[in-house]
């Protein structure tokens, strides 16, 4: 991966020297970014603090805790939110950013960014995704498995790119919204915050009510 071409903003602690990360949540998507930080070789120890009781570890990595336990190793550690729901991984990064706590964002080695992309803080972008030219992705988004955003793209804080999705050049989307597994955001399209795009739609005009869209092209689901 070549460091040079992209830009993770950070909100504090630009040049950390931490040597621990602490990831917040051992479930599915826990695991996921706990292989990422092993892959990243960046940290001499990681672990998870998870509020169920009942998960010991995860990936032989150790739940010490809870999430409540987290200004305990503020000093010693760096911390990545691992929860798959937007709101909640929002709601408490924002709680430890407010709190000071130094937040990291996960790359898998195996991404391919392109040159003036910009990945903001809490983000983790996973294996096998392309984020090509000048596209700038926000803080605490979920860049899933093998998805692909093109050129010029805005993608605003807290947003989960499922699997597999494809985001053509300048596409934007709203904060907090969840774009589903396989879908399609064609080109030159906006889809506004709190939207979630159904597994395999494709979106073929801008998007500007917040809600469920699903098939082919993606039409409003109304209940
Ligand atoms: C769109 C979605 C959020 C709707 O979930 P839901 O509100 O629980 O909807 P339901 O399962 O009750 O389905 C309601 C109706 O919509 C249809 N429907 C649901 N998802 C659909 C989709 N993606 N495309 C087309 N139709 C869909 C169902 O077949 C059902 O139709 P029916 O009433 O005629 O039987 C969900 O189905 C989906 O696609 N989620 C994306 C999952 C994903 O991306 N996972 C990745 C995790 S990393």
């Amino acid at each position: 991966m070549n460091v040079k071409n992209f830009n993770i903003i950070s909100e504090r602690n630009v040049a950390s020297v931490k040597d621990k990360l602490i990831i917040i949540g051992a479930s599915g998507h826990g695991k996921v970014a706990a292989d990422i930080a092993i892959k990243m070789n960046k940290w001499k120890s990681i672990a998870f603090l998870d509020d169920d009781n009942a998960i010991d570890e995860a990936l032989g990595l150790k739940n010490i805790g809870k999430t409540v336990d987290a200004m305990k190793y503020k000093d010693e550690s760096e911390f990545f939110i691992a929860i798959g729901n937007n709101t909640t991984r929002e709601k408490i990064q924002e709680k430890f950013i407010n709190e000071g706590l130094s937040m990291v964002s996960l790359i898998h080695p195996s991404a391919v960014i392109g040159f003036a992309v910009e990945i903001g803080i809490g983000t983790a972008v996973m294996a096998g995704v392309v984020i090509n030219s000048l596209t700038k992705i926000g803080k605490g988004c979920v860049i899933n498995t093998s998805c692909s955003i093109d050129h010029d793209n805005v993608i605003e804080d807290y947003v989960h790119i499922s699997p597999g999705a494809k985001l053509a050049g300048t596409v934007g989307i709203g904060k907090g919204s969840w774009i589903g597994i396989g879908s399609i955001v064609s080109n030159n399209l906006n889809v506004c915050s709190d939207c979630k795009i159904g597994a395999g739609a494709v979106v073929v005009k801008n998007i500007t009510e917040p809600g469920v869209y699903v098939g082919v092209p993606a039409r409003k689901m109304m209940k």
